[in-house]
């Protein structure tokens, strides 16, 4: 099963994806995740991304495009793939049916993750994350079971992003509407587009994306 899940910053795109790879182990292709983690390992160009990331901006389509078609090149990719943050721009999308056509690969599902902008900031501002593992909370939302240590590696270390401040979040919330909003209805138009109540509880959301892809 290849999936896409589509939705604003904040809508849960990472959360949901992540509770679908431990449940299916489709691997859970977040380009944000591929993005930070090349600004740490990178000199170089590592300091251009994280300026683009840190603007609120999209990083341009050609880094994105190569990066994701060499991933799913991977032999872990054959069992399905979970998209989080990628397409984010119609040129991407086109690529991307382009790359699976010639891999012999189809999508099967674009879950767009619907929400409203209110709720986006207040989870937005309450993340952070395990600073070992990666396993993501939240301050309202999604608190660890012991206050201060990670409920899956047990750390005590955490980490925010540096572009989860309110200003980058706003631009961020604009690059969605301007240049990622236009693919529901490119996906609605081939018939392939989900919709499911990503306000809802958690759990709730993941139940949503279940009965979607009929519990594969
Ligand atoms: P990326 O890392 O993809 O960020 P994003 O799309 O802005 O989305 P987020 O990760 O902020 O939110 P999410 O939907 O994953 O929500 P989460 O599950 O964490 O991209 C970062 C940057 O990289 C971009 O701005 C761009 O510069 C660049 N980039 C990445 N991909 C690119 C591409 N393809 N092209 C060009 N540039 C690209 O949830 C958020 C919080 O809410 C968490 O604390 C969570 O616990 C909580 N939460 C989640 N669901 C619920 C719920 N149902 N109820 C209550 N709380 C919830
Ligand atoms: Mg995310």
């Amino acid at each position: 099963m290849n999936l896409i899940l589509l939705g604003p910053p904040g809508s849960g795109k990472g959360t949901q994806a992540r509770e679908l790879e431990r449940r299916h182990g489709f691997v859970k292709l977040s380009t944000g995740d591929m993005l930070r983690t090349t600004v740490l390992d990178s000199k170089k160009i590592g300091k251009q991304l994280k300026e683009i990331i840190d603007s609120g901006a999209l990083v341009p389509d050609n880094i994105m495009v190569k990066m994701i078609s060499e991933r799913i090149e991977y032999p872990d990719c054959k069992k399905g793939f979970i998209l989080d943050g990628f397409p984010r721009t119609t040129a991407q999308a086109d690529a991307l049916e382009k790359m699976l056509k010639k891999k012999g690969m189809q999508l099967d599902y674009v879950i767009e993750m619907k929400v409203n902008s209110k709720i986006l900031i207040k989870r937005i501002s309450g993340r952070y994350s395990c600073a070992v593992c990666g396993t993501g909370y939240n301050d309202d939302f999604q608190k660890p079971v012991t206050k201060g240590v990670c409920d899956n590696c047990a750390s005590r270390e955490f980490v925010r992003r540096s572009d989860d401040k309110l200003g980058t979040f706003r631009l961020r919330l604009e690059a969605y509407e301007e240049q990622t909003a236009p693919l529901l209805p490119y996906y609605r138009k081939r018939n392939c587009l989900k919709t499911v109540n990503a306000l809802n509880k958690i759990e709730n959301v993941t139940a949503e994306i279940e009965a979607v892809i009929g519990g594969a």
